[in-house]
């Protein structure tokens, strides 16, 4: 399949880094490529960024079946450009296809067509530190039908931000509500995917805990509301007696990137790992017992986020001193010099655009 590239004649003044926030601002440019029955992923091509037109009927303002990734781009001291395991996204995306009825497409393909579309618009990378230009592919079902079935057509997309930290409290730790009263997915259900529908699930139970002065929640599991799953929309790791600890992916968790790197590095480190089923009921006796250190977040757009503290009905505990514990700082260091070519490589991860 051929990739065609139309230039944007009109570009856009490029934004201070200093300012950047997250996800307000696109470059010049996007991918797109479409599906039909009879031509399978067909027309890859680089183009303006613009708004599309969509009939009404389309089937994901309907349903939601439509699948996402998030993954960034770095620019590196000397000013390369690379991203960061390009490939776990797009195979983790080929999975939310699989769960959502959507046709596969060809990973390789695809990485080949972002490698393009960053390249050309490499300007658009900013250089302060800890920014990056966060990259969106997304799939929607575009059959302009109500019927309840998969579509027979789908878009292909793939924009570009420029962007800083996440949270508005940066690397500082964020204060968390343990909600029991929502639930965020349940096995055999879509936790596993990155789909719209389960970020359009977690808004109530985010804006509740806003409300109360939280920055997000924690989810239990959706059967016996009481195992940990995830924390806002992030993976949740524990340091207990000086193991990390994070729940085990069990269909329901989302197999984060981060999440994955952290447990990969902290191996290497020869610290104890383990992935295994963790009560609220266990986090909150190991505070009690001052075995529990740190709790942490991880995702592509926070890198790590320290929890500083947690609510869960009445009872509220402050874990650390306000300040990122060892792990947490230790992992986000490692992470961001790798994605930022500061250092060593050790397991290729590293993608050089
Ligand atoms: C991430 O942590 O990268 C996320 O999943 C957040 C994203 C949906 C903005």
């Amino acid at each position: 399949m051929q990739l065609t590239t139309t230039r944007n004649k009109e570009l856009k003044a490029k934004p201070d880094p200093q300012k950047l926030g997250f996800g307000t601002l696109f470059t010049d440019h996007m991918f797109n490529m479409d599906y039909h029955p009879d031509k399978g992923w067909h027309n890859p091509r680089i183009e303006p960024y613009t708004p599309f037109t969509m009939d009404p009927s389309t089937m994901v303002l309907h349903y939601g079946q439509g699948v996402f990734e998030g993954l960034k781009a770095y620019r590196t001291g000397d000013g390369h450009i690379q991203l960061f395991r390009p490939q776990a996204n797009f195979k983790r995306m080929n999975y939310s296809c699989h769960k959502l009825c959507i046709p596969a497409f060809d990973e390789a393909m695809a990485l080949d067509a972002l490698k393009q579309l960053v390249h050309l618009e490499k300007e658009w990378v900013p250089n302060a530190p800890g920014t990056s230009l966060y990259i969106r592919p997304t799939i929607v079902a575009t059959d302009p039908f109500l019927g309840v079935r998969a579509s027979h057509t789908y878009r292909f997309f793939i924009i570009l931000s420029p962007v800083g930290a996440y949270y508005p409290e940066g690397f500082n730790p964020i204060k968390i509500l343990v909600t029991r009263e929502f639930v965020r997915a349940v096995r055999g259900g879509l936790g596993d995917t990155k789909t719209l529908g389960n970020y359009a699930a977690s808004l109530l139970a985010g804006e509740m805990a806003h409300k109360e002065g939280y920055t997000q929640v924690l989810w239990l599991d959706g059967v016996e509301q009481k195992y940990v799953e995830e924390v806002g929309s992030m993976n949740i790791l524990f340091v207990i007696d000086g193991e990390l600890v994070t729940p085990m992916l069990n269909g329901s968790i989302l197999p984060g990137i981060t999440r994955d790197s952290a447990l990969a590095l902290a191996r290497r480190w020869e610290m104890p790992v383990s992935e295994r089923k963790i009560s609220i009921d266990e986090v909150y006796e190991a505070h009690r017992a001052g075995r529990l250190t740190e709790i942490f977040g991880s995702g592509t757009a926070a890198v790590i986020s320290p929890v500083g503290t947690l609510k869960y009905e009445d009872q509220v505990i402050t874990i650390g001193d306000g300040h990122a514990g060892p792990v947490a700082q230790k992992l986000f260091d490692a992470i961001m010099d790798i994605q930022y070519g500061k250092a060593e490589d050790p397991l290729g991860w590293v993608e050089p655009v």
